[in-house]
């Protein structure tokens, strides 16, 4: 009988320690799990965890587990223009302009502006038919020349112009439907090539005039327009620009410089500087409120 109560006592005893190995194992298996959780990882790199509960939200975790700790990464991956692939100059940008606002910043960055005009330049890609960019940033080869020119009858311009074959058509339906409603469009300035920019240019400056190959005028595909008695210092106190305000995009062009849009166009505003794009293009353009150099890089750039 003695000794079958020691036996018993040896196997409760084993089987005490058996579950007690078990539960070790387990909160081990726990704290190491929560090590490695992503919560951790998150707070360790310095995230509060408001900020790790919209992390994980926005189902980015991994880029910010790749991701030095910075104030402004949520703010920015979180910007309706947010491209990844400009992250890290976004960061490095902000750290040197900490007074823009986030918006601006992806802005800028993403149009180029980061960098001084006509730095970093590439090349126009000319295959985007009227989607084509030209800005300080891209430019025209000297040997480019537009096809589908065509003259402009004096009936529509000041002087002789020509412009792209569609940009006319739809010019001609603009001007008529202005006209109905009392207004009149005309073309002060239109077709430039490669040469007369380079003049237009050392004529006006960088904040007026594009540097050659750098111009949309050397596409065909931009006007200057005017009215009787107006020119270009008071052409938005005309009721021709009100009606282009709000009318322009029906028939494919979109006011190319705004004012306010300085930092990024590298031009002061031109109230008279329409660019074609075409009736889809640019009634998206209007709609988004962007800069066409801001609607490119978001939407268009390969
Ligand atoms: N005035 C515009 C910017 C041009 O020269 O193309
Ligand atoms: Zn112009």
């Amino acid at each position: 009988m003695k000794t079958k109560r020691v036996l018993k006592k040896g196997v409760r005893e084993k089987f005490i320690i058996i579950i007690l190995i078990l539960v070790a194992i387990y909160a081990g298996y726990r704290v190491i799990k929560s090590y490695n959780s992503v919560n951790h990882k998150l707070g360790k790199i310095g995230y509060t965890i408001d900020e790790i509960n919209k992390i994980k939200e926005l189902d980015k975790v991994d880029l910010f587990l790749t991701h030095d700790y910075h104030s402004k990464l949520l703010d920015v991956v979180t910007s309706k223009y947010y491209l990844e692939k400009n992250l890290d100059t976004y960061l490095s940008y902000y750290d040197n302009n900490n007074d823009k606002n986030i918006n601006d910043i992806i802005a800028i960055v993403n149009v180029g502006a980061n960098n001084e005009f006509y730095t970093n330049v590439k090349e126009t890609n000319i295959n985007d038919g009227f989607a084509i960019l030209v800005n300080k940033y891209y430019k025209l080869n000297e040997e480019y020349k537009p096809d589908n020119l065509v003259d402009v009858s004096n009936w529509y311009s000041y002087g002789e112009q020509k412009v792209n074959e569609e940009v006319y058509t739809q010019f001609k339906k603009m001007f008529n439907d202005a006209s109905n409603e009392g207004l009149t469009l005309i073309i002060n300035d239109s077709y430039r090539t490669y040469e007369e920019q380079e003049n237009n240019q050392i004529k006006y400056g960088d904040e007026l005039a594009a540097r050659a190959g750098h111009s949309e005028h050397n596409t065909g595909l931009a006007i200057d327009i005017t009215s009787y008695d107006y020119d270009g210092s008071n052409f938005d106190q005309s009721d021709e620009f009100k009606w282009l305000s709000t009318n322009a995009h029906k028939y494919g062009f979109i006011l190319r410089y705004p004012k306010g849009k300085e930092y990024l166009t590298g031009y002061d505003y031109e109230s008279w500087h329409y660019r074609y794009l075409g009736k889809d293009l640019a009634t998206k353009v209007y709609e988004s409120g962007l800069t066409y150099d801001e609607y490119y890089a978001y939407y268009l750039e390969k």
